[in-house]
């Protein structure tokens, strides 16, 4: 697929991760839709960046803790910046909770932004594409999946459910509309969390640093460029699932 001129909505695209694969759509010449939930400040200085370039883009707000907003903000992307060819889900939560002291309103939280909205945007995005056209889907999911963690445990289950996810919808949506993920491991600290806690985590790493957003942004263009991959998981992770 070339990207060129096309429309990509990112979710969750006004900060870190989701914010450099939104400038590294549009610095391969789409026009991208910045969704935020709370950001509004770094979604505008996102969209300013890509001006600043001579990109094009638009900005706008949805919770996505209710999956009944998704088609809502497909719908909001394209009224913006026309039809939607490619769609990136990053947005996500990253509750911190334990099989022991897990509750149903926080697994359903959880499962809510993180599983039931991707879903629901891609449906979305598949219904209203054209019958002629063709779509990409990049998940963005956790490598954390076949090694879970104990601490985030709706989030990482959650995510276990996007990897199915990526791997059924990219047979229910073939061949129009390819669907693939990328698993990150150590990209960024987390929100709260400083540089040290990611120097300790990439220390156990065989490639013995933390990725960064490059990596990632790369993974995610190759995916929607090659035309020939679908339902592909991509991990991101300094060889950490090696360890
Ligand atoms: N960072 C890492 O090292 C790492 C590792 C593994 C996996 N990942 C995955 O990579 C993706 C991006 O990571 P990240 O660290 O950049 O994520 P993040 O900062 O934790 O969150 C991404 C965005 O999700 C949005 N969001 C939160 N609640 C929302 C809601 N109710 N409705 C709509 N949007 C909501 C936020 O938008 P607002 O800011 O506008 O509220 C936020 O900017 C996520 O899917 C994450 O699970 C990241």
């Amino acid at each position: 697929m070339d990207i060129t001129d096309r429309v990509a909505l990112v979710t969750g695209g006004a900060k870190r991760v989701g914010k450099a694969i939104a400038l590294g759509l549009a610095n391969a010449g789409a026009r991208v839709f910045i969704h935020y939930n709370s950001s509004v400040g770094p979604a505008e200085e996102t969209l300013a960046e890509i001006e600043k370039v001579g990109g094009f883009g638009a900005i706008g707000s949805v919770d996505l803790g209710n999956p009944d907003a998704a088609p809502g903000l497909l719908a909001m992307a394209a009224d913006a910046l026309g039809d939607v060819s490619i769609l990136v889900n990053s947005a996500s939560g990253f509750a911190t909770d334990t099989f022991e002291d897990l509750t149903l309103e926080g697994w359903q939280r959880s499962h809510s932004l993180t599983l039931a909205s991707p879903v629901f945007l891609t449906q979305a995005f598949a219904g209203a594409l054209g019958s002629e056209a063709e779509g990409a889907v990049v998940n963005i999911t956790d490598v954390r999946t076949t090694s879970p963690y104990l601490k985030h445990f709706s989030y990482v289950i959650a995510k276990g459910g996007i990897d199915t996810f990526t791997r059924a919808a990219a047979r229910a949506l073939a061949p129009r509309i390819r669907v693939n993920a990328v698993a990150l491991g150590v990209i960024l600290p987390p929100p709260g969390e400083d540089a040290a806690y990611v120097e300790a985590l990439a220390a156990e790493l065989p490639l013995r640093r933390a990725g960064g957003t490059d990596p990632v942004v790369d993974a995610a263009l190759h995916l929607i460029r090659n035309d020939f991959v679908t339902g592909e998981i991509v991990r991101v992770d300094g060889g950490g699932h090696l360890t």
